[in-house]
């Protein structure tokens, strides 16, 4: 079942867009198993699934709307469809605790919206690795992938420490200690071509991790330590792949995905100058010009992918 969200409604939200782009009024899309999870969409044709990052939520994708919007470059070729996976944004919890659990969710939640036939699915950083996962149990729901800022390889070591000192600390002293810890992280150093926009966007950003729960932080923490590499699976993917990344991304810099697209077998790869860890909101221009011709060229009139076995 899905309804609209009462008191949610920001049909043209200048600040949170970067602009005067047209947002879709949010809904409610309830899951078999109750939980009631928020989703934008808008546009028809393609669907197009937009994951977020870590802790963020769908409002991360707000500069997306204009390519499905009226003379936008996607306007009646696709279907934007931006939830908030459980527990974080406005979704009810809670987490899943693995992102193999995440990808399932976005099944369901595909599901409870009737979208039955195969997705393009892109995700950022945290959205990629679900995407990975997705491409891994659900080929058949895939006719594209697009992995944004994000990598393969599962965390070091060291980067698992640091996921539980965070969760610890976070515990203790609120969701304020993680977007400490991660804004400043998120965006390239040097935002030129944003000016004073640099410090709008680390407020939404700061604003949206404040506002995750605790408990979501700490169960994603967990799940993104445990990943699996995924490595070896990627070598199986069949549809055809972008990828994309800020070329000053330090979270996952661009070697990471030059090595995806070295494995990948299907895949480009395009590196955003300018950019930081959050390309799409950082540059929707360039961002959203590589995301429409990637629908069109590769997607629209690509031929079903085969599951097992493709050449
Ligand atoms: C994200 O942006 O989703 C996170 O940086 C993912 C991660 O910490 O691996």
């Amino acid at each position: 079942m899905t309804m609209p969200l009462p008191g949610r409604r920001t049909p043209l939200d200048p600040d949170r867009s970067g602009g005067s782009q047209p947002v879709p009024e949010p809904l409610l899309t309830t899951l078999a198993d109750g939980r009631r999870i928020v989703v934008r969409q808008a546009g028809t044709g393609v669907p197009i699934v937009l994951l977020h990052g870590f802790p963020l939520d769908h409002t991360m994708w707000d500069g997306q709307w204009a390519l499905v919007a009226a003379g936008g470059a996607l306007d009646g070729s696709a279907r934007l469809i931006a939830p908030d996976l459980a527990g974080f944004g406005g979704s009810d919890g809670p987490t899943a605790s693995s992102i193999a659990g995440m990808a399932d969710e976005v099944v369901a939640i595909l599901d409870a919206l009737g979208c039955h036939e195969p997705v393009v699915a892109c995700g950022l950083s945290m959205g990629g690795y679900v995407v990975q996962h997705l491409a891994a149990r659900y080929p058949d729901r895939l006719r594209g992938i697009v992995l944004v800022d994000t990598k393969l390889e599962a965390d070091t070591p060291a980067a698992r420490a640091g996921r539980v000192d965070l969760s610890e600390r976070v515990g203790r002293w609120g969701a304020r200690i993680a977007a400490e810890a991660l804004v400043p992280r998120l965006l390239a150093p040097h935002l030129l071509s944003l000016g004073s926009g640099r410090s709008a966007l680390e407020t939404r950003l700061r604003e949206t991790i404040q506002q995750t729960a605790v408990a979501t932080i700490r169960t994603a923490l967990a799940a993104l330590g445990d990943r699996p590499d995924m490595t070896a699976a990627a070598t199986g993917f069949v549809q055809p792949t972008l990828l994309v990344v800020g070329a000053e991304d330090g979270i996952t810099p661009p070697e990471c995905l030059e090595r995806a697209a070295a494995l990948i077998r299907h895949a480009e790869l395009e590196i955003v100058a300018g950019c930081g860890h959050m390309t799409p909101m950082e540059d929707p221009t360039a961002f959203n010009a590589r995301l429409a011709s990637f629908l069109r060229e590769r997607v629209v009139t690509a031929p079903p992918a085969r599951s097992r076995g493709a050449p």
